[in-house]
């Protein structure tokens, strides 16, 4: 594994990281392409922020890769994606291994194609030992199935008297959430300018820091990565209190 680098942001270095990787139909259209081409370009970036992530310490990156509303896209589009998820799975394998990186999934994974399904458990199973980033891939997630697949687990557990329902409080919940090892977001990005969640992690966002990239997935690269960042490092983050004495004067109470 690499040493490990910091930034100097000139703040709070944001250690977990969400992406809505976002606009690659966009990007390919602006180039007169096919919205198919922004996907195989997004992979790039994918490689590129990750191994960044990775050599600067983030303890995790969670990326939306597909959606479950993804799936009422035309059947070429979906078929070409779930082929570029299973050739990322297998040929980044080195890379992951070479940065120490985990990489895990999250979402229905039950309805993605067999071979991808192989292709992500062997890949789990390959770099599961590894210790610095975890790199979370949102696949067929959505937030508000999450949140229905978690509170039917739940509701079996309370009726066959493994949980009692007076106890069920926030720290319960997230041990029904598809990885409970999942901490929430420092930051959220979102790419391509739009300003909207996409049903990507309700429940864990509920206080994260929220930067809005305007280029598209395919240009978000080191820079880019580095200015959400900075961003980030300039925030108070108050969880509803107040701040601290240390914080600039603007932001006392
Ligand atoms: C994001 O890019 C990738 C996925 C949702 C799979 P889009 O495909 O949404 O690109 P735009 O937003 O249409 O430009
Ligand atoms: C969100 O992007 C999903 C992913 C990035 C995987 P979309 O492009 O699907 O979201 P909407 O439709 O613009 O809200
Ligand atoms: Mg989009």
């Amino acid at each position: 594994m690499k040493p490990i680098e910091r930034p100097d942001l000139g703040g709070p270095f944001p250690e977990n990281i969400a992406i809505i990787m976002d606009g690659n139909g966009r990007w390919a259209k602006e180039r007169g392409m096919r919205r198919v081409f922004g996907h195989k370009a997004g992979i790039d970036s994918v490689r590129e922020i990750t191994t960044e992530c990775a050599s600067m310490g983030v303890k995790s990156l969670t990326l939306y890769a597909f959606s479950v509303e993804n799936w009422k896209r035309p059947r070429v589009e979906i078929r070409y994606l779930m082929r570029l998820l299973r050739r990322f799975l297998i040929d980044e394998r080195p890379t992951l291994m070479e940065n120490g990186v985990r990489l895990k999934a999250i979402g229905r994974i039950d309805s993605l194609p067999q071979d991808a399904r192989d292709a992500l458990h062997e890949t789990e199973e390959l770099t599961r030992e590894n210790t610095g980033l975890v790199l979370r891939l949102a696949l067929a997630y959505g937030a508000r199935t999450e949140l229905a697949d978690a509170v039917r687990k739940l509701a079996k557990d309370v009726s066959a008297g493994a949980l009692d329902a007076d106890l069920i409080d926030d720290e319960t919940l997230r041990q029904y959430l598809y990885d409970p090892e999942m901490s929430d977001p420092d930051l959220l990005v979102r790419t391509a300018g739009e300003l909207r969640l996409s049903n990507f992690l309700l429940w864990q966002v509920s206080y994260s820091e929220i930067h809005i990239a305007r280029c598209c997935w395919p240009d978000f690269r080191k820079p880019q990565l580095l200015d959400a960042m900075k961003d980030y490092a300039t925030r108070v983050r108050k969880y509803g209190g107040l701040v601290m004495d240390h914080a600039p004067a603007r932001e006392r109470a």
